[in-house]
């Protein structure tokens, strides 16, 4: 989770065509099993699990991505934020998972070049992760990261940018962002003391690299963990690329 609190004035957005970027039904089946046992009138009947689906972010569902995000997370991020995560070359990282066609949670990274200058290695650095309380410990909070991790791994053609609603657009806004190169490191910031979500993180393949001092300006404790995953590949369970 970053820290960031500024707001202002959202610029105006570009729409961008959305078409296939709803995902088909996860696989939640290798954690939980097809169906569940659920109550019924008194007995146990055996119901077909809820249908769960990634979403790409787009202009028409940022307010749920927002609703979502000021629920769990205790940061009021910026409307740069909100327009930043819409970034098109971001289509297949950036998601809001639905169970049973209700938005419940969303995992919102960036790329950054972290590490030795000039230019650092390629880093998916997870900025937001949030599941509504009463639909967590199924797996949703996985899928939404395993996506993330596998999307920067094999980053995919970014969806062509569709014209406005008015008709008329730029060059610039109907020109197609470039396809990402791949990204085999990954980083997020867990507040200090967020035990679940570090467990939660290293069980994904994440390691504590340090502790930021003061990292949240107002929120206490202000401390994170850094934690880094040096190996998208393996921690996927793929042949390993790294040095890519
Ligand atoms: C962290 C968070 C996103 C995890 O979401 P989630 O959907 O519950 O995640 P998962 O279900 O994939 O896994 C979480 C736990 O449930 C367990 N779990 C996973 N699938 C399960 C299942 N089918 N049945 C029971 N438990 C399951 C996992 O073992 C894991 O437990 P652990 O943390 O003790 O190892 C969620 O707790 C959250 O939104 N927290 C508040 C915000 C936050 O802290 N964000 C992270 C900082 S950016």
């Amino acid at each position: 989770m970053t820290a960031t609190t500024t707001t202002a004035t959202a610029p105006a957005t570009t729409t961008y065509n959305t078409a296939g970027t709803v995902s088909a039904p996860l696989e939640l089946d290798d954690v939980r099993g097809e169906y569940e046992s659920v109550a019924v009138n008194g007995a146990r009947r055996v119901a077909p699990k809820p249908k769960v689906t990634l979403t790409s972010l787009t202009v028409n569902n940022a307010g749920t991505l927002r609703r979502i995000n000021s629920v769990v997370l205790p940061i009021a991020y910026s409307e740069r934020f909100y327009k930043d995560v819409l970034d098109p070359s971001l289509d297949d990282v950036n998601k809001l998972v639905y169970y049973a066609d209700i938005p419940v949670g969303a995992c919102c990274s960036r790329v950054e070049n972290v590490g030795a200058k000039p230019q650092g290695k390629p880093t998916l650095v997870v900025l937001t992760l949030a599941v509504l309380a009463p639909y967590r410990s199924q797996g949703l909070g996985t899928a939404l990261v395993r996506h993330a991790l596998r999307a920067a791994l094999h980053p995919t053609t970014p969806p062509p940018p569709a014209p406005p609603a008015t008709g008329t657009a730029t060059r610039a806004q109907l020109t197609q962002a470039p396809p990402r190169k791949v990204i085999n490191r990954a980083v997020v910031h867990v507040q200090v003391g967020n035990h679940e979500a570090k467990r939660f993180y290293e069980r994904l393949g994440f390691k504590e690299d340090k502790v930021v001092d003061n990292y949240y300006t107002r929120m206490e404790p202000r401390d994170a963990w850094l934690l880094v995953c040096d190996d998208i590949a393996a921690a996927l369970g793929e042949t390993s690329v790294n040095g890519v």
